[in-house]
């Protein structure tokens, strides 16, 4: 199987040894207490699942910069997104301490980690915007990672950790959320060998649907990853328990079996586009995916990254001996009614734009919210009905 990022063996930071969990878990309660933002927990997540291998925590200033500028960490490692715990306040933690991180995502803000601290370090309002402008493209606040990132604080706590949950993720995603250890699991059970991941934080339309069989054939897949974002997005998108159910759907009723593994992750969307979408390709490699799709405007948002940014990426700033993982690069996907089918636009050369049935993310969102049907040539309408309870049952929540 493919080796993961970095390293012959997955780091998965989660204790498992149940007695040194319970162990450190008492310990913890003692320790200093430190409740860290979703955006770090989050990271706390990834690390513990073995997502992030082969890092071993989180990094110190002098990395977050090296990683926005150059992406690779000081000792070399390519990596393309800091993995930070910044706070607002650093000046009570103690250099050399340990202390316990809290979880701001589950009631009760209990203990997540265990952090050695090794540096706490301030970013200058300059370092800050260096690094919102190599990660995020922009420095608006009107970006939604922009804004999450700059509200996060100055100070670096870095060190290395020790998971002691994965957060609400298993708790409420029980049949979707995976480690990357067990989906590398799943994929040797299965017999797969070349493995295409689908990252997605929406629900899955006829495009998407056909970008994956594309994918797949084009390659030569064993099977398609279906890998769902379960962590926090932006207000509008769709919540993960709606996309999960129409998702799974849609794999039911429109792909071979044995064809598909679903899975879910545990991160908060950063909106970063090209640079995560280097993330999205490292971690899939961790998780044992031989490929990544690529597509239009891959993990962009609003009008902040060009429509193919997320693959020129990998040609222009991506060293090809960076990662193992190929990059399978989507054209613009959608149904043609000359042909009758969902065809990539670079396959339908001929083509008007009238040629294909095309809807805007904020035209479907108003037709669901109608109680329209969506064209079927766009949605599946099994697909579409799981979307449109959801509208109805959000109508009826806020009336
Ligand atoms: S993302 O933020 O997770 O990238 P989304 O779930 O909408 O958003 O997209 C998942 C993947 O499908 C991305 O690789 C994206 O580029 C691709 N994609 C979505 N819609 C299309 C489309 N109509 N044509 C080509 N690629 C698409």
């Amino acid at each position: 199987m493919i080796r993961p990022h970095g390293s012959d063996s997955l780091t998965a930071l989660l204790v498992k040894d149940l007695v040194r969990r319970a162990a450190l878990e008492a310990q913890a309660v003692k320790l200093p207490q430190l409740i860290i933002s979703s955006a770090a927990a989050a990271n706390a997540v990834m690390l513990g699942a073995g997502y992030f291998t082969p890092l071993t925590g989180f990094m110190n200033k002098a990395d977050a910069l090296s990683v926005a500028t150059d992406m690779r960490t000081s000792d070399g490692l390519f990596w393309p997104v800091p993995v930070l715990n910044l706070v607002a306040d650093g000046h009570g933690i103690a250099v050399g301490s340990r202390i316990t991180l809290r979880d701001p995502n589950v009631s009760g803000d209990p203990v997540i980690a265990i952090q050695e601290v090794e540096a706490v370090e301030e970013l200058t309002d300059e370092e800050i915007d260096l690094i919102t402008q190599k990660v995020y493209r922009t420095g608006d606040p009107g970006h939604p990672g922009v804004a999450t990132f700059s509200s996060l604080g100055k100070f670096v706590i870095s060190g290395p950790i020790e998971v002691l949950n994965l957060s609400y993720f298993e708790s409420e995603f029980p049949d979707t959320f995976r480690t990357a250890g067990q989906i590398r699991e799943e994929i040797a059970e299965r017999g797969w060998e070349t493995v295409v991941a689908f990252q997605t934080r929406n629900p899955m339309h006829r495009a998407h649907e056909e970008l994956c069989k594309i994918a797949s054939d084009t390659v030569g897949a064993d099977g398609v990853l279906i890998h769902m974002l379960l962590g926090k997005l932006k207000p509008g998108d769709i919540p993960a328990e709606v996309r999960d159910a129409a998702i799974r759907k849609m794999v039911d009723l429109y792909f071979p079996s044995n064809s598909v593994m679903i899975g879910g992750y545990g991160f908060d969307m950063l909106y970063a586009g090209p640079r995560e979408a280097v993330l999205h390709a490292l971690f899939r490699q961790n998780a044992g995916c031989t490929h990544l799709i690529v597509g239009r405007d891959h993990a962009g948002v609003g009008d902040f990254y060009g429509a193919f940014d997320a693959q020129e990426i990998f040609d222009e700033e991506v060293p090809s001996d960076a990662l193992d993982i190929e990059i399978f690069r989507a054209d613009h996907t959608a149904y043609s009614k000359k042909l009758n089918r969902v065809v990539m636009m670079r396959d339908a050369p001929d083509h008007q734009k009238e040629d294909f049935v095309l809807l805007s993310g904020t035209r479907v969102r108003e037709m669901l919210a109608a109680g329209e049907d969506l064209p079927l040539e766009f949605a599946r309408p099994e697909v579409a009905r799981i979307l449109m309870d959801h509208y109805a049952e959000d109508a009826a929540q806020v009336a």
